[in-house]
């Protein structure tokens, strides 16, 4: 089974989707106490560091795919004003995840960011994750995937990096392959399953209400307390007039997460205003566990193919210097 190690993990959205692949989480790393309580309730068992920028290299188990959403708050086009982009503290945190990439050179990379990645500092700052992970040699690809065509509803462009060592052919194969659906695609998944979606189940019959966006705006990190204009837009609204935001159980299904992802084992009821805050904030910026789950599968191909060809090649080697080998016999 391939295995993968998880920085800035979250509450693990890149992780769930990546497991549900088929790899197996070997390693995770996350600030927040509020997320890293979620991960050991999900991944109970597994080494969990707190902080990247002191994270020793030899702590972080073997994995051969290495993921990492890495925080976007200093490239986000929804920020107002100026981008700090990759100088900003937030977002400069790429550089100490790259600093262990040289360290210890896995085998591939997912990275997940904003889709103002591509344009902070006129393309400037996604020119230094390009060259960081070419001067390290890995070969890369990157595309822009939207929930929406995953079975999720809702609006949110995000930018997916494959980079494989030594291997510029595979990232290319991982994220292109006509099969993500059209851009409009109403079908859903690109692996053919029906759109699992909360409120079109609820929503059967639109005269009697309550009615919500079929597709909702982008899900973003904000408080529960919030009181003025929402800055998802997505509301839902009654026959009686009566408008409400989506509840953090809405949130985290219209990412994509299981029932209740996001709710801590341990809590009380005097708590739950805080940690409907932490809950609206940790899932806005999370990864949608189907884009992440339809990256890991075909990532998990790729790698089956380069370990085919190989074994292909380690046999012809052996071939050409010894005569040729017959299979052992079952
Ligand atoms: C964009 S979010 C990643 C979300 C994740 N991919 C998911 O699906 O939930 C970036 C995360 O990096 C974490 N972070 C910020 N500084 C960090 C640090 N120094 N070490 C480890 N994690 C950090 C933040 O707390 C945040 O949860």
């Amino acid at each position: 089974m391939h295995a993968v190690a998880s920085f800035f993990s979250g509450i693990g959205g890149l992780d769930l989707g990546l497991e549900l692949a088929g790899f197996d989480v070997r390693f995770q790393c996350e600030a927040k106490p509020f997320c890293r309580e979620l991960l050991r309730q999900h991944w109970p068992g597994i080494p969990l560091d707190e902080d990247i920028r002191t994270l020793d290299d030899t702590k972080i188990p073997e994995a051969d795919v290495w993921a990492a959403g890495f925080p976007c708050q200093d490239l986000s086009l929804a920020r107002m004003g100026p981008r700090s982009g990759l100088r900003g503290v937030q977002s400069g945190l790429f550089h100490d995840f790259m600093r262990l990439v040289g360290a210890r050179t896995p085998r591939a990379i997912i990275l997940e960011n904003v889709h103002g990645l591509l344009s902070s500092h006129g393309g400037r700052d996604f020119t230094v994750v390009l060259q960081a992970l070419d001067e390290l040699g890995y070969g890369v690809a990157w595309r822009v995937l939207n929930s929406k065509d995953f079975g999720i509803p809702q609006q949110r462009r995000r930018v997916y990096i494959v980079a494989m060592h030594r291997d510029p052919r595979g990232p290319g194969e991982v994220l292109f392959e006509p099969q993500c659906g059209g851009w409009n695609s109403s079908k859903g998944r690109p692996d053919g399953e029906e759109p699992t979606s909360l409120f079109q189940k609820i929503l059967g019959d639109p005269s009697k209400g309550p009615l919500v966006k079929s597709i909702a705006h982008c899900i973003y990190a904000e408080s529960a307390r919030h009181t003025g204009t929402d800055w998802s837009r997505n509301y839902v609204w009654y026959p009686d007039g009566r408008v409400r935001r989506f509840t953090a159980n809405e949130v985290e299904r219209v990412q994509g997460f299981p029932a209740d992802w996001t709710l801590p084992a341990n809590r009380s009821m005097a708590d739950s205003e805080r940690i409907d805050s932490l809950r609206y904030h940790a899932v806005g910026n999370s990864v949608s566990p189907p884009v992440a789950e339809w990256v890991g599968r075909r990532l998990i191909a790729v790698l089956e193919r380069q370990d085919r060809e190989l074994l292909e090649k380690s046999v012809a080697a052996f071939d050409s210097r010894f005569g040729r080998s017959t299979p052992v016999a079952a």
